[in-house]
């Protein structure tokens, strides 16, 4: 099929180059003309594991191009997959989406020719049902058909999961949903030849391809992403327990993570989610629950446990030292996650902040994301792709991205050079007992180490009263 993308970010450049490896003759769009002029260059704008090789054996089947009309004219399909970024208020922001929206059908009305028009981008329920109302009143409606077809892939997977997903959802009539079943054909038979870089599992047999109508496709994505929040929002509420009580929330996790009723994943204790979808799609669905006349507890509960666990890691750090002021603090890793350039909503973003106005010395490492990092970040801060230069001389080193680079750094080195040996593992991604046999004073989040410095504090303070009491 001719398939068109709109946007050529995390979602839009992943489906493009996918559905060309897949043998569909696909342009992909974008209004940012300096990433077009990158893409010519087979070079990808975003840092996303296996997207450039995938580009490069897919290239005869793609273009791309920043002219709607070359891209929308011999279309069958067209995805928008542009940002839909949050407003002030939490509500997302359609404008980006709006503007595509116009955009295709102009050229849509020169070609006229009949097309399928798929949102990709995670906006409110409403939003297709609101475009086919605006195609009615233009009269496109027998030529233009519109489906919703949410994306769930993962940054840092996201190749690997566009080729082998957990399931694909279409919201649409039957025609459309038809047509997509169709175009994703080889996905959900898993027919195609994998790629060497990508490999598929072996128990892969077939995706699920569920089709339901377009509101609760629209809303289905905001549930699977704010349920997934939740189960963070849970095990970092229960990671605060277990600093108070003594227990270790990996164990907490490991315990109830084996009932296949709750399931392992997403029971990483840490500094909270970030990135560019969960903290605004809990947000997003908060609000459409408000404006539905609905108080949605339980997400503002996950929200706020979200905004207030970040802060974990200034407190860690002020069980070590009395103030942070003077301190030199290194952070290692500023991305929302590890194989991702993204920064956006990072918790690395507000934690730099807190220690600038504790007063701290920051200085930052990360692997890929410090380009992106100069734009997001706070001044007064110092930057480095070298390790050694971010620890040397620091009072304390927090992890804030669980980069496999740091699992395997040499932490006798790193010791040595720092002035004060303390560690906050903010995604309890070390190992404790071996830095704490370097030497290191290791915190982790929700693992005995604070409880532990309580019960000495209470010692020795009961054994200063004992002293004094004896005296007298
Ligand atoms: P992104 O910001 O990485 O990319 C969006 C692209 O759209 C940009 O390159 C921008 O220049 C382009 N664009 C903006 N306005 C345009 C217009 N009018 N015409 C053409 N191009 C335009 O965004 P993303 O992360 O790919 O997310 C896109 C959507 O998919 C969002 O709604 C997001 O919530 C959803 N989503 C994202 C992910 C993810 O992991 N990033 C996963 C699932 C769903
Ligand atoms: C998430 C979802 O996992 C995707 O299914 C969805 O398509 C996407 O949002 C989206 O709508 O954009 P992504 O944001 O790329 O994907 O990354 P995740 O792996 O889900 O991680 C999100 C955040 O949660 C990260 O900051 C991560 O560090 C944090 N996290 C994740 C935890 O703190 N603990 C965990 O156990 C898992």
């Amino acid at each position: 099929m001719n398939v068109t993308i709109i946007g050529t970010g995390y979602v839009g450049l992943t489906t493009g180059v996918t559905l060309a490896y897949l043998g569909h003759q696909v342009i992909c769009l974008d209004v940012d003309k300096e990433k077009i002029e990158k893409l010519h260059q087979g070079i990808s704008p975003i840092y996303e594991p296996g997207l450039e090789h995938l580009m490069e054996l897919s290239k005869d089947q793609l273009i791309f191009t920043a002219d709607y009309e070359k891209a929308v004219l011999e279309a069958d399909v067209i995805f928008l997959a542009v940002g839909t970024p949050p407003n002030e208020d939490g509500s997302p922001n359609l404008t980006y989406l709006n503007s595509a929206f116009e955009a295709c059908v102009k050229y849509i009305m020169l070609g006229n020719r009949k097309v399928l028009l798929v949102n990709k981008s995670t906006v409110p329920v409403g939003t297709a049902e609101s475009f086919h109302q605006r195609l009615v009143f233009m009269g496109l409606q027998s030529i233009v058909a519109i489906a919703s077809n949410p994306e769930f892939l993962r940054q840092g997977r996201a190749m690997h999961d566009t080729l082998y997903p957990d399931r694909i959802v279409v919201g649409g009539d039957e025609s459309s949903i038809k047509l997509l079943r169709e175009l994703y054909t080889s996905i959900i038979k898993q027919s195609f030849e994998e790629p060497a870089e990508i490999p598929r599992s072996v128990s892969l047999k077939e995706v699920p391809f569920i089709a339901v109508d377009r509101s609760s496709a629209e809303l289905g994505k905001y549930a699977a992403n704010a349920f997934l929040a939740m189960k963070i929002s849970f095990i970092n509420e229960m990671s605060t327990v277990c600093d108070k009580v003594g227990a270790d929330v990996n164990n907490v996790a490991k315990i109830i993570g084996a009932d296949p009723r709750i399931a392992p994943q997403f029971l990483q204790a840490g500094i909270g989610y970030g990135g560019s979808c969960f903290p605004k799609d809990t947000r997003a669905l908060h609000h459409i629950a408000k404006t539905n006349g609905y108080s949605f507890k339980l997400m503002s509960a996950v929200i706020e446990v979200n905004n207030r666990q970040k802060y974990v890691i200034i407190s860690k750090l002020r069980e070590s030292f009395e103030t942070l002021k003077g301190r030199k603090i290194a952070v290692l890793g500023l991305t929302f996650k590890p194989e991702t350039d993204d920064l956006r909503d990072a918790p690395s973003i507000p934690i730099v902040k807190a220690l600038l106005d504790e007063g701290a010395e920051v200085s930052v490492h990360d692997p890929v994301g410090l380009e992106k990092a100069l734009a997001l970040m706070p001044a007064g801060i110092d930057y480095s792709n070298s390790i050694e230069e971010v620890v040397s001389n620091a009072d304390a080193v927090a992890v804030l991205t669980e980069w496999e680079q740091y699992k395997r750094l040499n932490w006798i080195t790193v010791s040595a050079l720092m002035r004060n040996k303390v560690l906050v593992d903010g995604r309890n991604a070390l190992d404790a007992e071996n830095l704490r046999e370097i030497g290191f004073e290791y915190y982790g989040i929700g693992r005995y180490s604070s409880y532990n410095k309580k019960q000495v504090h209470k010692v020795a303070k009961l054994g200063a009263k004992e002293i004094t009491m004896g005296q007298g």
